[in-house]
């Protein structure tokens, strides 16, 4: 093992030059120390032509401002609300990629890494040092990198899995214990507590869970108290999942992968959660390579994904990352999920949403708005649920879907989409009929 030597943050960014391209590790563990230090290089015009990738990290995000253009450029995975402005008017940038093939644009080289800026666990005894709340595709960016810079932090919980790696493989290290970057569960309104019971309903004793953060999520855990031996195989989980491990709900006895384990990529939540995955053998933080590739969440039984969308339209293309041209997010691991739940056996992919947007603009739409992404297909949707309720639209017809999509739209909102599905599929559309009519 070899002895490390610590330098500033300062010191540590002079390795980067005109033209380099460098990953940020994400979300949580964000490099802040680092960002700061070679955004202060910028801001002095010591280099141009930086491009930044990263999956989304939390907290600021000077690289991305309008007043360092020509001097970075933002290349994220996935438009995190930092620099949602900017991506929007057109200062940072965004490339759209599955969750699971993040890593490979790195490993395959369709990326080059010149810089890795990553924070770490203290190193144990064996040299080890755990990368943390998040795994994603970093890894595969400390394996490509020409140099790694470290933050060894205090902080970062040594989390097990493919999160470990060995400090030979780190070039630059920097000491700090700056505090992770947190998030509090906030409270659930009535709106997703409704939708939360439908969602519940849907999850069998047995189930492998997969969910993403925010409220719903959140919800639907809130009311599986009386489930019996769920499992989690996700991209991310956050402090919900907390109250249900330790009433032993989740255990993952049912798992085909991972037996007993929670699996996660990246986590985002408070500082009990971050504690909560350190030195815990039940908690694998996995490259996201095999969290979120297909074939792998199929092995496990009932895989059940709950995933959200910003738009969908009556025949059930569902948009998630954009309101019309405007970019609000990303692919992310949604297309992963709901494939990998449909080819589970007994498994249900699930869009959970409100029917209405916060200013009372209907989520469900006769046509997508302009612009609008379809990150998920008519033909991967199955379960549909808002506060209206819960509708499988595996297997149906486009005008059953429309009937379907429609029942548990916004009672506001019904008379027009009945109208436009009746413009669009005709006037036989008034005789399709319910199995449950007699
Ligand atoms: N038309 C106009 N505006 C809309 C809209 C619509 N159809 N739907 C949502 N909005 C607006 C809301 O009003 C809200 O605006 P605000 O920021 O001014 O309050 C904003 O868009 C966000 O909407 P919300 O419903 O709160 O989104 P969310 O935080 O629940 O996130 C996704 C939903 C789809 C963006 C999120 O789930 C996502 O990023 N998915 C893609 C990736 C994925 O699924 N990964 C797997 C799990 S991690």
């Amino acid at each position: 093992m070899k002895n490390i030597k610590f330098i500033s943050a300062k010191e540590a960014v002079k390795i980067v030059k005109s033209n380099d391209r460098v990953h940020l590790h994400s979300v949580a563990v964000t490099p802040h120390p680092l960002i700061e230090a070679l955004c202060e290089r910028g801001r002095n015009k010591e280099f141009r032509n930086v491009r930044i990738q990263h999956i989304h990290t939390e907290g600021p995000a000077p690289y991305a401002d309008p007043e360092l253009e020509g001097i970075f450029q933002l290349e994220s995975f996935f438009v995190g609300a930092n620099v949602r402005k900017q991506t929007q008017s057109g200062y940072a940038d965004y490339i759209p990629v599955f969750l699971q093939e993040t890593q490979r644009l790195i490993r395959e080289g369709y990326l080059k890494v010149n810089v890795a800026m990553i924070q770490v666990s203290v190193p144990d005894k064996f040299g080890y040092a755990s990368l943390g709340t998040s795994v994603d595709a970093t890894l595969a960016a400390v394996e490509k990198a020409d140099t790694v810079i470290a933050i060894v932090n205090p902080n970062v919980p040594r989390a097990f899995g493919d999160a470990m790696i060995h400090i030979n493989e780190i070039d630059l290290f920097v000491e700090d214990d700056c505090e992770l970057v947190t998030a509090e569960p906030g409270p659930i309104s009535e709106t997703d507590r409704k939708i939360g019971r439908y969602v519940a309903e849907l999850v069998e004793d047995g189930a492998t869970l997969q969910m993403g953060i925010g409220a719903i999520p959140n919800a639907v855990l809130s009311m599986l108290g009386n489930h019996k031996d769920l499992g989690v195989h996700s991209e991310m989980f956050a402090d919900g999942i907390l109250p249900l491990v330790d009433k032993g709900v989740v255990n993952g006895k049912n798992k085909k992968t991972d037996k007993g384990k929670m699996v996660a990529t990246f986590l985002m939540g408070s500082k009990k959660l971050y504690d909560f995955i350190g030195d815990n053998p039940g908690v694998a933080m996995q490259d996201v390579k095999y969290t979120n590739r297909v074939n792998v969440i199929a092995k496990n039984p009932k895989v059940t994904a709950i995933n959200s969308a910003l738009q969908i339209d009556i025949t059930g293309q569902v948009c998630a990352d954009s309101i019309g041209t405007r970019f609000y997010s990303g692919v992310g691991g949604q297309i992963d999920f709901l494939r990998g739940a449909s080819l589970s056996k007994g498994g249900k992919p699930i869009i959970a949403m409100p029917s209405v947007t916060n200013k009372g603009i209907s989520k469900i739409a006769p046509i997508l708005t302009p612009g609008a992404g379809v990150v998920s297909t008519r033909a991967n949707i199955h379960w549909l649920v808002t506060e209206y309720g819960a509708v499988n639209l595996y297997g149906r017809t486009l005008q059953d879907r429309a009937k379907l999509i429609i029942s548990i739209s916004h009672p506001d909102h019904q008379e027009e989409l009945d109208k436009a599905a009746f413009e669009r599929f005709g006037p036989h559309f008034h005789f399709v009929w319910d199995e449950n009519d007699d």
